[in-house]
């Protein structure tokens, strides 16, 4: 097959979600759809619940789950599909959104009861910030929930997207009797069973098609030509260019448990949802059928077995072909490096990969030379876009508990924030070490980690920060002034840029206005 064919044959997305909406359970009835695996249940994928909320010795073994769950492939209809699972928690919600980096849609899923939630919000954020396309899936019909229009103004409200209903619902809850496909007029009726059977399908063709009358009875059916009605003025119809901008959201409605409105969903998302498309590089813009492979690294998972200190970095190709055993070159580090086990995980196997395209994640084993947003070329110097780092929410110092370790601390503390845990800053005066993360779980992880893994031991100790906002200007001096004037308050990240640490809000306002030159950002990349 030509590179093109591979390409245009493959669909690259994530399932994201509020916790509990409903994301695990999609994903599971997908690969089930896929013949990937063949029991529900089979994948528990990298949930980790929220009795867990510090219990490392659970987070250990999530891990190890999801490693095999990082990336989930498998064939339908001639489609290669590529989902990359997002952890649920919110303390992970950064390699959630790493992994958005390596995606060409999402699939966004809805609890109909509770609507737009926090986590929600906060995806979205980054999908318009990369303009990726959104389908959304409004679950749990089955449950008595929002009234449906008002769901979709509060999509559109605080989602900032456009909806467009590719199916209506009809009734909801213990109600609930199905729904209308707007697009290929087909009612698709509810069968409340937690079955992979296949739904029944009814062509109905006609509005005044006497089967729908028989199905739902006429008081039903009134209501339900109402609706369409009013859904055709109220919300847009749907325009592929505006999908694919990420303006407009197709929307279903289902429930993902009892397998309702999942094949729909599915079968539309294949046909409309785009293939891997350009990246781009700080250099150029990079198209995936090139002939020249290229690649960057979004995500980095510590082995398992502490002995072996090797890690799997995820991969996702972004043009050309690569090819196992090959010689690729690393800008970073000015060197090459070959790969003789690239993987692909599935459920709970392994296999190794001979080729890869673009739009596939591979993972790479490596002992500690990729880091996250590394690039692999065959020679070209190419940095890609829209790996940030976020702003951290929570800064915590890093106290050593036992001098003798001082060194494999500092090694440990390098090389887990390598794989993007956390986010290590110092403070030049003092030499202190800051820790940020956006959830507390990490910090449980980091410390156990580190006994584990390197043999040191530390403490957290809390600090008066709230916020870590990188600093710059154009300036030189007023910079400079700034970072001289605030040194108590700067930090440096790996990259040597300046950090400024904040005690609070209304204290970032007043910095910002006496350092009117200084520029703030609340992500690392600031061309974003
Ligand atoms: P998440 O990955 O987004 O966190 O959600 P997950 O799929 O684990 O679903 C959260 C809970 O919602 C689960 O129940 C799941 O069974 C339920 N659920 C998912 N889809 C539907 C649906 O369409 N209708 C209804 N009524 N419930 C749904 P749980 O009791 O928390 O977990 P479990 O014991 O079933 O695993």
């Amino acid at each position: 097959m030509d590179i093109n064919t591979e390409i245009k044959n493959r669909r690259t997305f994530a399932i994201i979600s509020h916790p509990d909406a409903g994301k695990t359970t999609l994903t599971e009835k997908l690969l089930l759809f896929g013949g990937a695996i063949h029991v529900a249940g089979a994948v528990k994928n990298n949930k980790i619940r929220k009795t867990a909320t510090s219990d490392f010795l659970e987070i250990e073994k999530q891990r190890g789950i999801s490693v095999a769950t990082s990336v989930m492939t498998f064939d339908y209809k001639g489609i290669k599909i590529n989902i990359l699972d997002t952890p649920g928690h919110k303390d992970f919600a950064e390699d959630t959104y790493r992994t958005l980096t390596a995606v060409d849609s999402v699939i966004l899923v809805i609890d109909s009861a509770k609507g737009v939630e926090e986590q929600t919000l906060k995806l979205m954020e980054v999908c318009r910030m990369r303009a990726t396309p959104v389908m959304i899936f409004i679950n749990k019909m089955d449950r008595d929930g929002k009234d449906s229009f008002d769901l979709l103004q509060e999509l559109e409200e605080e989602l900032k997207i456009a909806a467009c209903p590719f199916t209506w619902p009809i009734g909801k809850g213990s109600d609930f009797k199905g729904v209308y496909n707007l697009y290929n007029s087909s009612l698709l009726l509810y069968t409340p069973e937690k079955s992979e059977k296949s739904e029944i399908l009814i062509n109905t063709g006609e509005k005044d098609d006497p089967k729908l009358k028989d199905f739902l009875g006429q008081k039903t059916l009134t209501n339900l030509w109402d609706d369409i009605e009013l859904v055709s003025e109220l919300f847009e119809s749907f325009q592929e260019n505006l999908y694919n901008e990420g303006y407009l959201a197709p929307v279903f409605f289902g429930s993902a448990l009892n397998n309702f409105g999942v094949l729909e969903m599915l079968e539309t998302f294949l046909d409309i949802a785009r293939h891997p498309t350009e990246t781009e590089t700080k250099e150029r813009v990079v198209k995936p059928n090139e002939p020249h492979f290229s690649g960057f690294i979004f995500k980095i998972h510590a082995n398992l077995d502490p002995n072996h200190r090797n890690r799997i970095a995820f991969l996702r190709v972004c043009s050309g072909k690569f090819e196992r055993n090959k010689l690729y070159y690393h800008p970073r580090l000015n060197k090459n490096m070959r790969f003789s086990a690239p993987a692909t995980f599935m459920a709970n196997s392994k296999s190794t990969v001979d080729e890869a395209f673009p739009g596939d994640v591979i993972g790479l084993y490596d002992n500690g030379s990729l880091k996250i947003g590394d690039s692999l070329t065959e020679g070209e110097v190419l940095h890609f876009k829209g790996i940030p780092n976020f702003s951290p929410e929570i800064i915590k110092e890093v106290v050593n508990r036992d001098p003798l370790k001082t060194k494999q601390l500092e090694k440990g503390v390098r090389q887990l924030t390598d794989e993007g845990l956390a986010q290590l800053f110092i403070q030049q005066m003092g030499n202190r070490k800051f820790i940020g993360t956006v959830g507390e779980l990490q910090f449980d992880v980091i410390k156990y980690r580190l006994e584990h893994e390197y043999g040191a031991k530390c403490d957290f100790h809390s600090t008066p920060y709230i916020k870590a906002c990188w600093i710059t200007s154009e300036n030189k001096d007023a910079l400079n002034e700034m970072l001289r004037r605030r040194a108590g308050s700067i930090a440096y990240d790996k990259e040597n840029t300046p950090v400024f640490l904040a005690e609070n809000e209304w204290m970032i306002k007043i910095v910002k206005e006496s350092h009117p030159l200084v520029t703030f950002h609340s992500t690392s990349e600031f061309n974003v």
